[in-house]
Parts: structure tokens; sequence; C-alpha cells
């Protein structure tokens, strides 16, 4: 799997020696619970499961300062769509890494892996996570409920998609390449133009 840079962090693939680290962080409630799949306790032989990614899923440990901090990655669903999930250890809450990291990781999925749209959501009650979300460019696509498995119980939860046009709008470098090019063409055959024009004799 990749390994992927930004300006503070490293995202690479966890190892097994991130279980321990990965249990306390990922394992403190106020994570967990905001996670649909995270138990709570959880214990680092449990922790073990997410540190292999299964089938189809691109997982990311994100480093920042050489530690881990937290993680995010994205599965693909039956439709096609790569839903995507982050989570950040609590001490480093409030700096700005998952919206760096998740951006990343997005720009990698569009990029590297061909994802056609993203899918994602949050519980009603995780406001930082819909900002992580917005800023990404997500778009708002309705509310359900989802199993938190850490609570014990369904809590309700808003949904979203973001599909390649709506990222290229909140995130800087994504836009295509190609596109780029072909504005650069047009810059140049509009300055050739003018050149052209310059040089020819004009009538006073
Ligand atoms: C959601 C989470 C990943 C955000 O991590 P983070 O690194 O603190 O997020 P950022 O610093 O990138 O902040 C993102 C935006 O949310 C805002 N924000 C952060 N915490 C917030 C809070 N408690 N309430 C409202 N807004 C908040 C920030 O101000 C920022 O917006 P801005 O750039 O416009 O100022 C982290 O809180 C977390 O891991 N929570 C538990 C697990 C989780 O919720 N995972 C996502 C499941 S969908």
């Amino acid at each position: 799997m990749a390994k992927l840079k930004t300006e503070r962090l490293t995202l690479r693939p966890f190892r097994r020696d991130d279980a321990e680290e990965f249990a306390r962080l990922a394992g403190d409630w106020a994570v967990a619970s905001m996670t649909s799949d995270i138990p709570f306790p959880l214990k680092a032989d449990q922790a073990m499961l997410w540190l292999t990614p299964v089938r189809g899923e691109v997982r990311f440990a994100i480093e920042y300062e050489d530690r881990l901090v937290g993680g995010a990655g994205f599965y693909s669903r039956a439709s096609g769509s790569a839903e995507l999930g982050f989570w950040l250890g609590r001490p480093w809450w409030g700096r700005g890494i998952a919206s760096e990291a998740a951006r990343e990781v997005v720009r990698h999925g569009f990029t590297r892996h061909k994802v056609p749209t993203f899918t994602s959501a949050h519980f009603a009650d995780n406001a930082a996570s819909r900002n992580v979300l917005r800023k990404l460019g997500f778009q708002p696509a309705g509310a359900c409920e989802i199993q938190c498995v850490a609570r014990g119980h369904d809590v309700s939860a808003m949904t979203y998609w973001l599909d390649r046009a709506h990222a290229e709008r909140a995130i800087p470098g994504l836009a295509r390449p190609a596109a780029s090019m072909g504005r650069l063409r047009d810059f140049i055959t509009w300055a050739r133009r003018g050149l052209e024009k310059a040089k020819e004799p004009s009538v006073s």
C-alpha cells in the first residue's frame, strides 16, 4: 500500500506494533462512541483486527511528529462508491490534522483508486466530523440510524456524498492535470495571437 505525505503528516499502512497505541487512542470513549464499529472498551488484541485491511479496504495510520495519532481510509461499497472514515486520538484534536489527513485520502482515492464517488456519515452529535466532511466538499444526502457498537444501540446520523466535481472545488490541486493543460494551451494560443497581432503593420 502507498505511503502518503502531507505538509505535516505521514499516512502509512498500520503495523502490528501499532496495536497497543491504537487501542489506547481509539479505545477512548470520546473516539469509539463516535464511530460505528470501534467497541468500548477496546483491547490490544481486538485492535489487531483494524491493523490489517480486509479485501478492498484502504486504511492508513496517521503519523504526526513520528507518532501514531489516528487513522483514515475507505472501503468500497457494492454500489462502487467508497465510504470514507477517520478518527484521531483526543490529544491531537483541534489542530486541523483530521482535515489534512482526510483530504489526502480523498485525493488518493480519486486519483489512484479511480473512486467514482465517496460517501460518509457522522452521528448527529458529532459537529467536528460534520465540519471535516463539509470542508472536503461533501454534500448532505439525508439522515438515518446507524449502529454504534460502543454505545450499544442505533444512533441518528447524517449521510453525505462527494463526487469529483465537488471535491475539485474544495481540495486544492485535485483538478485533473488534463484540465490544467487545456487551460495552459488556451493561454499559449491567446498569447501567440496577441504577438502576431502586435507584429501586424498598423495604419496610423
Ligand atoms: C472528528 C475528528 C476526527 C476531528 O478531528 P480534528 O483533527 O480535531 O479536526 P480538525 O481540527 O481538522 O477540525 C475540523 C473542523 O471541525 C471544527 N471542530 C473541531 N472540533 C469541533 C467541535 N467539537 N465542534 C464543532 N466543530 C469542531 C474545527 O474548528 C474545524 O473547522 P475549521 O477548520 O473551519 O475551524 C475527531 O474529533 C475525532 O476523532 N472524533 C472521534 C471519532 C470521529 O468522530 N470520527 C469520525 C466518525 S464520522
